[in-house]
């Protein structure tokens, strides 16, 4: 099964995704996690990200294309995936129809995690993740529940960077949803409730 996850900043994709992971062991290719990972390392992918992401822009499209065909590759990903944060515009989506299509496959779903804005910023200005194992928690959260390792915020958490990245989403991300439509294979789940009933209707939705 081949899934893009939709969602504002913040709507509860990584949540969900690492419960698909857990339960169904997908291939969750998030681009936001491979270019902090990317940032981290010092690659020279991360140091021509970091200011973007910094600033809550998108990182520009080819650095990130070719990142995702890099990891489309490989062999988890042959069996079917989940693509979390990608694409973000319709010059990625179009780019991916086309990159899919000529490896003979294509995307069964696009769900799309509905969350109110207000809720978003909210929800952002809380969230910790776990430096070790990456899983995503909130400032209640001392030490990570799975792991026990160090939870930190997000260096592009902040408000004023939030603003930016739900502008963006507006701007660019939000007309992907009228796309998918169009192509039939749009699925909406309510995101403004408790993770777990989004992860039953996220389940229906996928058919699994
Ligand atoms: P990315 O990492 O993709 O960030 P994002 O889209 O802004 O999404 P988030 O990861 O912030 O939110 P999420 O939906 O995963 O929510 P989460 O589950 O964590 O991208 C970061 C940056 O990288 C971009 O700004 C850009 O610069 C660059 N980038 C990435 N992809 C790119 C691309 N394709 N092209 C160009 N640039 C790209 O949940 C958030 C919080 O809410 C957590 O604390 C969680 O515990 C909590 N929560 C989740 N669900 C619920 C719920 N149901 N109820 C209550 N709380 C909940
Ligand atoms: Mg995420």
């Amino acid at each position: 099964m081949n899934i893009v996850l939709l969602g504002a900043p913040g709507a509860g994709k990584g949540t969900q995704a690492q419960r698909l992971v857990r339960d169904f062991g997908l291939a969750h290719i998030s681009t936001g996690d491979l270019l902090r990972a990317a940032v981290k390392n010092g690659t020279e992918l991360g140091v021509q990200a970091k200011a973007y992401m910094d600033a809550g822009d998108l990182v520009p499209d080819q650095l990130v294309i070719d990142l995702v065909k890099e990891r489309l590759s490989e062999d988890d990903a042959r069996e079917g995936f989940m693509l979390d944060g990608f694409p973000r515009n319709t010059v990625q989506a179009v780019t991916l129809d086309s990159e899919l299509s000529a490896l003979g496959r294509e995307l069964d779903c696009a769900l799309l995690v509905d969350v109110p804005f207000d809720v978003i910023i909210r929800r952002l200005s809380s969230r910790r993740t776990c430096r070790s194992c990456g899983h995503i928690g909130t400032a209640s959260d001392e030490t990570c529940p799975v792991c026990g390792g160090e939870m930190y915020q997000r260096d592009d958490d902040k408000p004023e960077t939030i603003k930016n990245r739900l502008a963006v989403y507006e701007k660019s991300t939000s007309p992907l949803v009228e796309y998918y439509r169009g192509q039939g294979i749009l699925k909406i789940v309510d995101g403004d409730r408790d993770p777990d009933e989004v992860y039953v209707d996220t389940k229906k939705a996928l058919g699994l």
